[in-house]
């Protein structure tokens, strides 16, 4: 069953909770450093209590002990999935894995909102080929025994091939019926994203910002089920 996440990009706990009350069903619900400032551990165990899976996307790229010490406190509060970039390094990615109990945790590949030209100027070198770079860290996301990949919609064919038939795979950048991309580079339809083999679609703004919220939630679940 493909899951969807609805990123609560949301300034405060009340309208996180008050979205997360008017869709029906909801399952999964993405935390970020905007809201999780504001509503702490407590607007996550009010979240729970409603039924509703946690993903708290804090994208940690530190030194090893402290990514370690993130992830651990993570698990503690009961999230259920979290997010390392994959580009933090061996180390970095083998402390996270070994602290992260219970919990899964994501690799984040290349970021959506980049291009060839951004990402590689990031780098410091030319990347023509993003879904080959996708490619090499999700092989280190792998090895390192991460339980999910994020990717865009474009490289998710590739990453699943070289991560094998179980692991999750993670996708942002979903776009339904003309949405804004917003800053966005690397985007598709639900419909794309899954037959590529994405176990987990994350949909902000085209929920966030649309005039019936329930109706395009439910019409992406329904796209997808
Ligand atoms: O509003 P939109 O649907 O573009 O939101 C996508 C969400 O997914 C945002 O909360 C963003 O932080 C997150 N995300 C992303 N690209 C990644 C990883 C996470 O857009 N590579």
């Amino acid at each position: 069953m493909v899951e969807v996440i609805v990123a609560l990009d949301l300034p405060t706990a009340t309208d996180a909770l008050r979205l997360a009350d008017r869709l029906p069903g909801l399952r999964w619900a993405k935390l970020g450093p905007m809201l999780f400032l504001e509503g702490g551990p407590g607007l996550v165990r009010q979240l729970k209590a409603r039924g509703i899976r946690i993903f708290l996307d804090f994208k940690w790229h530190d030194i090893p002990s402290t990514v370690a010490g993130a992830v651990g406190a993570a698990s503690r509060l009961g999230i259920d999935l979290a997010t390392v970039h994959v580009l933090g390094g061996e180390e970095m990615r083998q402390a996270a894995v070994a602290a992260k109990d219970g919990m899964r945790l994501a690799g984040v590949s290349v970021l959506t909102s980049h291009t060839p030209e951004s990402y590689g100027k990031a780098v410091g070198a030319a990347k023509q080929d993003l879904a080959a770079e996708v490619g090499r860290l999700t092989r280190l996301g792998v090895q390192a025994g991460l339980d999910a990949i994020v990717t865009s919609p474009l490289e998710v064919a590739r990453v699943r091939a070289i991560a094998g038939p179980d692991r999750w795979i993670v996708v942002p950048g979903i776009r339904v019926g003309g949405s804004a991309p917003g800053d966005q580079q690397r985007t598709a339809d639900p419909g794309q994203a899954v037959a590529g083999g994405a176990t987990h679609l994350v949909v902000g703004r085209p929920i966030l910002q649309a005039a019936e919220p329930a109706a395009v939630y439910q019409g992406i679940c329904e796209a997808v089920a």
